[in-house]
């Protein structure tokens, strides 16, 4: 029944598409809106069938997803057709990414476009670039409260500049990935200001209320973001004589999503960006689309609706265009972002794996590997055609994300083993070599997150503080092995700007007013040139990190086992420090790479044994394809040296 009801609308819908666009060329959309418009009905429909204006509103998203087409450049068409053709390319091993800000890393746009030779010449070909909207000065969370979704900030360039930039990166076979804040605006942006002003057209695109008792039934179940800056969820705006929800910080108004207005005009927006030459798009914060008292109003089921309905109402427009899932959630929930009772993915084809960073980090200060290898091993697959972010730091907090009964069951008491990481990692354990500091600290319930550049928390800033080599030498080893991992574990690695070069913490937040409550600041550095050129200059902390990375990077590229389809398994080793697992290519699942990596600072083993199992024979040495080296066996162990990463052929 639905589908005849869906057909007959969707044929009075196209009866009635403005002129121009009926006389365009709109082949290929016609043919992939037949295809995915029961989808795109039926998600509708869910979301919002009993309204009264339901019919409006799919006239209105299809002429969208119309217009935005037509305005598809050519050259973007041309894509769009051969990424539908092959349709897994970002699952290949040749990718790598890189996260920025275009101003901390060289002062705007126009100062990133003349620095592209320097991703080239470290093999990065894949660029998140931090958001770059129109935002106000200050009360801005980095960029993530925007106030004209439609314009590049003044202050990093314009428009135009931006379209040159992804032209450029193009003809270098380099991606562009940009931000869409599609859960909240800035309380500056024309819809919020039009609320405050009481349109009541735009009130409806917030969730405001009159006086606290609803926002005080939803208090009850939802939990803080920022407990220690912003806390609460709701903020009282006295032009509008209004309570507004604000999950975030209290210039940042969530979006309702319950109102379709507010979904079409950001796939609007989306589609916007994607006409720019974006080639994948960051949807930040996704967890948070809808909202429900009662609920902790995270990972609702309506938010993976709604993340259907962008992916569908995309595959007609641009199809080329690709989703990360900004969802730092549990495991179990995280991988739901891929879609949910699909065989291909059908909301965000990759999400960042923040299972794996925090794992990495515990690994790392308890030089134990016993809870990354089981949270690893308790991951639920995930689909086919999905693939995760991995990574080691951002531009954001660790949160200790982990599943308590995984840190139980590996014999930890889970609160006290929180406590010794934070502790670990943000000074208050004496024997740790970390230099983060504390992250949203919760009072109420002991909770606190972490913040640092990778190379601070990897012990590189103390140990050139206290001048001793050999513990240089181990913060090095500790920040190429966690590369190590993440160019190796399957999936897309996303380097941090700055980590290439042994950056340390960024200490100036501290003497601007609107950044110093924010610690995060201290992992979103300003790269230095001067000292970027050392990276040619041997024997500099810049040289070592910079050419071993780009030394893995080439070898990644080469390997197609590291392409990511779920062909990885995890060595069940008896050595604790030591973290293993196997690739595979699913052609030649004999012939595969093992990758081990030794978390403590001393040496360590695998018994012959255990390697065996991945080899089918047992070897007496193995190559390991980093250093070149032939690695033979000493009293039936292969030795790991004390943090030290191997990629290992086996086989011939
Ligand atoms: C995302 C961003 C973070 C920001 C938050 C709110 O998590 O990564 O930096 O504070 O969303 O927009
Ligand atoms: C994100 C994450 C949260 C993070 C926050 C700010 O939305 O969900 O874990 O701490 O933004 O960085």
């Amino acid at each position: 029944m639905y589908e005849q009801v869906s057909h007959s609308l969707l044929n009075s819908i196209l009866n009635t598409l403005p002129a121009d666009l009926i006389k365009s060329d709109l082949r290929h959309f016609y043919t992939r809106l037949g295809a995915n418009f029961y989808a795109i009905y039926s998600l509708m429909k869910q979301l919002y069938g009993q309204r009264d204006d339901f019919n409006e509103h799919m006239q209105k998203l299809v002429e969208v997803m119309a217009r935005q087409y037509q305005k598809r450049s050519q050259t973007l068409h041309e894509l769009d057709l051969m990424r539908e053709k092959n349709h897994n390319w970002f699952l290949d091993q040749q990718w790598v990414g890189m996260a920025l800000y275009s101003d901390g890393f060289a002062g705007d746009l126009q100062g990133l476009r003349s620095k592209l030779s320097y991703f080239q010449e470290l093999g990065v070909n894949m660029i998140h670039i931090m958001p770059i909207l129109k935002c106000p000065e200050g009360a801005s969370d980095g960029g993530y409260a925007v106030s004209d979704f439609r314009q590049v900030d003044p202050r990093v360039g314009s428009n135009e500049e931006l379209a040159a930039l992804a032209a450029d990166l193009r003809k270098r076979e380099i991606l562009l990935i940009l931000d869409v804040v599609v859960n909240h605006t800035s309380r500056e942006h024309e819809w919020a200001q039009k609320a405050r002003m009481s349109d009541p057209r735009f009130q409806a695109y917030y969730y405001t209320f009159p006086d606290r008792e609803i926002p005080d039934m939803f208090e009850h179940t939802m939990p803080e973001v920022f407990p220690q800056t912003a806390p609460g969820n709701f903020t009282w705006d006295a032009d509008m004589q209004r309570w507004v929800m604000t999950v975030f910080h209290d210039y940042q108004w969530d979006l309702d999503y319950h109102n379709p207005a507010v979904f079409i005009d950001m796939l609007d927006i989306i589609l916007f960006w994607s006409n720019q030459g974006v080639d994948i798009i960051r949807l930040d914060a996704v967890a948070f689309l809808w909202k429900k008292i009662g609920s902790t109003c995270q990972n609702e089921r309506e938010s993976h609706l709604i993340l259907q309905l962008f992916k569908d109402c995309v595959q007609v427009s641009a199809p080329a265009v690709l989703f990360i899932a900004e969802a730092i959630v549990a495991p179990v929930e995280v991988i739901k972002y891929f879609g949910e009772d699909a065989i291909n993915a059908k909301e965000c084809e990759i999400a960042y794996n923040a299972t794996f960073m925090a794992l990495l980090w515990d690994a790392i200060a308890t030089k134990n590997t016993r809870l990354l290898w089981r949270s690893i091993q308790n991951l639920p697959a995930k689909l086919e055609r999905a693939t995760w972010l991995n990574y080691i730091r951002c531009h954001d907090d660790i949160g200790l994300g982990f599943d308590d009964s995984d840190i139980a069951a590996v014999g930890y008491e889970p609160k006290a083993h929180r406590r010794f990481l934070i502790d670990y990692y943000t000074g208050g354990f004496s024997g740790s070599d970390a230099r983060g500091i504390a992250f949203g600290e919760n009072k109420r319930n002991g909770d606190a997150r972490i913040a640092g550049s990778l190379s601070s928390l990897a012990g590189l800033e103390h140990a050139l503080q206290s001048g001793d080599a050999a513990h240089i030498d181990h913060a090095i080893s500790r920040i190429l092995l966690l590369h190590g991992l993440i160019l190796s574990f399957g999936g897309i690695p996303l380097l941090y700007y700055g980590d290439e070069l042994g950056t340390l913490n960024d200490y100036s937040y501290r003497d601007n007013v609107s950044r110093t409550h924010d610690s995060r600041w201290v992992n979103r550095p300003k790269l230095d040139w001067n000292r970027a050129e050392k990276r040619h200059e041997p024997g500099t902390i810049e040289y070592r990190v910079f050419t071993a990375l780009k030394k893995l990077i080439a070898i990644r590229k080469e390997i197609p086992a590291f392409a990511d389809f779920n062909n990885r398994s995890l060595l069940e080793t008896a050595d604790e420090h030591i973290f293993a697992f196997s690739r595979f290519t699913l052609r030649d699942a004999s012939n595969p790479i093992v990758v081990v990596a030794n978390f403590d600072v001393q040496p360590h083993g695998i018994a012959s044994d255990e390697m065996a199992k991945v080899a089918g024979a047992h070897l007496n040495q193995f190559r390991d394809v980093i250093s070149g080296e032939v690695i033979a066996l000493q009293q039936g162990k292969l030795m790991i040296p004390e943090l030290g990463l191997y990629w290992l052929r086996v086989g011939h």
